[in-house]
């Protein structure tokens, strides 16, 4: 490395002196591009090496829910891959934090983790008493593995065993119609294919007698959820982080329904 970089400047040093500043630099450029991609490339890799190893909640519980998947490599076709975010599962801190400023009766909602990847959620989700706990996920490689944590997990602390998983895409999800809503969302899609998701949701609770409530890890702009018409916000991470935007979090349930 040492002798490439001597190498490096006494070429710099003959060219600067023979071609002038202005060829160096237009030579320079193509070598300067190709190590700052390397060391993009290089900086990527190290933080998915550490997002790969088992984190804390899989060595407790034995399961398979840590690391970055790239949707790709998950069978996943290219038309439906331009919708969608990768697999990234949620900080377990976080989710507790959302989920507690929510003041309902777990028994008479349902949970749905849109999205579910490879079911973290839906185990966090049964640690507390939900009617039921629903998951859908596009992917059905990941599909798989939630059905392999779903087996594994065991809690003293967990609440709700009715948990099921569901293969497809979230557009075509049929809400529930027999109980209160919990949406779960961690940034799994684009505007366009949330705002279609919403309109069901809204659909699924015609007629005010039922709640939805939407929780949002990095969440979309305002004005998607204010499109929908019917959902008001209830709270939100006070200084929301610009970086870590998988910290950030913003709730909503629909308007004038009381809880
Ligand atoms: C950021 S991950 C969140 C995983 C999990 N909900 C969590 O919070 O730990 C987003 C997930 O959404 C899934 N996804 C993306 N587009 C989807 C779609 N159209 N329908 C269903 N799932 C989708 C991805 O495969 C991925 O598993």
């Amino acid at each position: 490395m040492i002798a490439d970089l001597d190498i490096v400047l006494r070429d710099a040093r003959n060219s600067l002196r023979q071609k002038g500043v202005l060829k160096t630099l237009r030579l320079a450029l193509p070598y300067l591009r190709s190590h700052v991609d390397r060391l993009r490339e290089s900086t990527r890799g190290a933080r998915w090496t550490k997002m790969d190893r088992k984190d804390a909640f899989d060595s407790r519980y034995g399961t398979e829910t840590s690391g970055l998947v790239d949707l790709e490599d998950m069978g996943v076709s290219e038309e439906a891959r331009s919708h969608s975010s990768d697999y990234k599962p949620t900080l377990p801190r976080v989710f507790h934090r959302v989920i507690s400023e929510m003041r309902i009766r777990h028994e008479d909602f349902v949970f749905i983790d849109y999205g579910s990847g490879k079911g973290r959620i839906l185990l966090l989700a049964s640690d507390y008493p939900f009617r039921r706990i629903v998951g859908v996920e596009l992917s059905p490689a990941l599909h798989e593995i939630a059905g392999r944590n779903v087996a594994i997990y065991r809690s003293r602390r967990q609440r709700c065993r009715e948990i099921e998983l569901k293969v497809g895409d979230a557009g075509e999800l049929e809400p529930p119609r027999d109980a209160h809503l919990v949406c779960y969302f961690y940034y799994p899609f684009d505007e366009e294919l949330l705002g279609r998701v919403l309109a069901k949701i809204s659909a699924a609770v015609e007629g005010g007698k039922r709640q939805a409530w939407l929780l949002l890890i990095n969440p979309p702009k305002p004005e998607v959820i204010e499109a929908a018409g019917i959902f008001e916000l209830v709270a939100a991470t006070r200084r929301p982080a610009r970086v870590d935007r998988w910290l950030n979090w913003r709730i909503y349930k629909t308007k004038g329904t009381t809880g």
